[in-house]
């Protein structure tokens, strides 16, 4: 079975707490459970991690590295600033998709630059945790060519 990594970046942690009107009122193990079924679904297992640094993350990509064979990443605010995660990305050519719970196109200016997209075969935002579902079907048509298994 094909394995999956996702990330989330900072304060992702904090859902639930953080902003409800905007993040919602599910917690970060909502999420994480949310997660293992929608990949489940889709015929992929999938391993979650989360860090509030950028440098963890960073190593975390480049350990999926020969051990995974999608990634879905939520970078949070790195991704409006990070230039070391999506060359972490191609760095190790694993494919990729980007998710976000909000819509970061209408939202302040200094969301509407993801150095991430660069990186990512498609970017989902907007959905809530249903973005992750979609992200994860993104990768599995990409990864498996629509088959559940492989
Ligand atoms: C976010 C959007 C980012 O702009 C913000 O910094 C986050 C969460 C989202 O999921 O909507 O922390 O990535």
């Amino acid at each position: 079975m094909k394995r999956i990594l996702v990330i989330n970046g900072p304060n992702i942690n904090l859902l639930g707490l953080r902003e409800p009107d905007i993040y919602g009122t599910k917690s970060y193990a909502d999420l994480v459970s949310f997660i293992r079924e929608a990949s489940s679904k889709a015929g992929l297992t999938a391993d979650c991690f989360q860090s509030n640094s950028e440098g963890a993350i960073v190593d975390e990509i480049q350990k999926a590295y020969g051990n995974f064979d999608g990634i879905v990443i939520n970078p949070a605010a790195y991704t409006h600033t990070s230039i070391a995660i999506p060359d972490a990305l191609k760095a190790v050519g694993i494919p990729a998709v980007e998710v976000h719970l909000s819509d970061i196109n209408s939202r302040e200016p200094y969301r509407r630059v993801s150095y991430t997209s660069d990186a990512c075969i498609a970017t989902v935002a907007g959905k809530g945790f249903e973005g992750y579902e979609e992200a994860i079907r993104i990768l599995q048509t990409a990864v498996c060519g629509g088959k559940s298994r492989a």
